[in-house]
């Protein structure tokens, strides 16, 4: 099995304040480190990929650390015990970490009383926790005595943990959807043949991005037309160590020689149209990032809903003319209603163009909370697993 490329999903691009709080070079550089180790975390499951680099009175690194999924220690433990490990005593030492380290016993201790215990004499935190659950550390920190910086180089720690702070934020999972279509953009032609629109660097790539996700999810028509397999693959066929949960959305059955059954993430079947329900379920399921590869249907449903947050539009330098578009009817009547992206990024793959575009307006709505009592969802839902 290979592992999946440890990045983003899609490249990252960062904005600069305007203002930025008046950090030392040697915390900007250390965060910077600490975003960079932060990033060799699994970029799926449910915990967020944190670094943390201690540096001495004098600003030199002596440790760091990142988590390395759940289960595994925290980014702050981590670079404790390898200061330890070294000789090295924390005690008066600056944590320069990109998350703020948690106030609560997980399935391991707070970070919060890890730093104050070591007598850690400052931290610096690019982002704020906003796990309720979790939240709280500064305060305990600031509580022992211990000097808090808040805000450093946030932009960069923002974007990092975008699909993590958009799912712990709003309750529900980041959305991707994936659209491969013709430059007319269709996705099949008229007699319904739709393999293959994109070339394979597209294809290599859509797989990478599949390695990344929590989820991967189609509609019952994509699952009964295609038979797809929804593996993440490399490029000679293999599987990625990490395969997504797979997710079939609609009331027809998977059939039971469907390719979905075979090697791969557990297969999830949801018969249930309301999209609140279907991600507060994926939610509950601790489900941080989900990528939508389903047909016109699903896609249409969902940006009529307004629930996808990036979309990734593999367009092939190919004309079909006539055969069903990639988005159907989305009750746009007019051009000051259509529903805008903002461009992220644009690669080039082969002979294919990648354009990587997000939600412009950050969510605003947090849900399910309409579809949901209690945490659980308003109407009973039927799985197959
Ligand atoms: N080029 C591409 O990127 C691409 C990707 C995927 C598929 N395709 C092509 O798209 C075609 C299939 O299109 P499709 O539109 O039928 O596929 P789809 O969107 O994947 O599936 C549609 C079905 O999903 C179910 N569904 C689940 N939630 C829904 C909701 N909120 N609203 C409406 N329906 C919901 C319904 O099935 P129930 O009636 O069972 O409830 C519906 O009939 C195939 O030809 C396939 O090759 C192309």
């Amino acid at each position: 099995m290979t592992k999946a490329p440890q990045g983003s999903a899609a490249p990252q691009q960062t904005a600069q304040r305007t203002v930025r709080p008046a950090v030392s070079t040697a915390v900007e550089s250390a965060m910077r480190r600490a975003l960079a180790l932060a990033a060799q975390g699994p970029p799926h499951g449910p915990n967020p990929r944190v670094g943390c680099v201690l540096l001495d009175p004098d600003g030199r690194p002596v440790a760091e650390g990142f988590h390395r999924g759940a289960g595994t220690p925290h980014a702050e433990a981590a670079a404790l015990a390898a200061a330890r490990s070294r000789g090295v005593d924390p005690r008066g030492t600056t944590a320069v970490v990109t998350l703020e380290p948690c106030a609560h016993h997980g399935r391991t201790g707070p970070c919060a009383d890890a730093l104050v215990d070591a007598g850690v004499a400052a931290v610096h935190l690019a982002v704020s926790d906003p796990n309720p659950v979790a939240a709280g550390g500064a305060a305990t920190l600031r509580a022992a005595g211990i000097e808090v910086t808040t805000g450093t180089l946030a932009d960069e720690g923002e974007e990092l943990l975008r699909h993590w702070l958009h799912a712990v934020r709003t309750g529900r999972p980041y959305v991707t959807l994936k659209l491969a279509t013709s430059l007319d953009g269709r996705v099949a032609a008229a007699d319904g043949t739709s393999r293959w629109i994109t070339g394979p660097q597209a294809r290599a790539h859509a797989h990478t991005v599949r390695a990344q996700v929590d989820a991967i999810a189609v509609g019952s028509g994509t699952a009964l037309t295609d038979d797809p397999s929804l593996t993440a693959r490399t490029i000679d066929g293999g599987l990625f160590e990490h395969q997504p949960l797979r997710v079939v959305l609609g009331r027809s059955a998977v059939p039971g020689d469907a390719r979905l059954r075979g090697p791969g993430g557990p297969l999830l079947h949801l018969p249930e149209h309301d999209l609140a329900v279907v991600l507060g379920l994926l939610a509950e399921r601790e489900v941080r990032h989900l990528l939508v590869e389903g047909g016109p249907t699903l896609a249409t449903a969902l940006l009529a809903a307004d629930v996808v947050d990036e979309l990734h539009a593999y367009v092939a330098p190919v004309l079909l003319g006539a055969g069903p578009t990639g988005v159907g009817d989305l009750g746009v009547t007019t051009i000051g209603a259509a529903a805008r992206f903002t461009t992220h990024d644009v690669t080039r793959l082969g002979d294919d163009v990648l354009m990587v575009a997000r939600r412009t307006q950050p969510v605003t709505n947090p849900q399910p909370a309409h579809a949901r009592q209690n945490g659980r969802p308003s109407r009973p839902t039927k799985e197959e697993i």
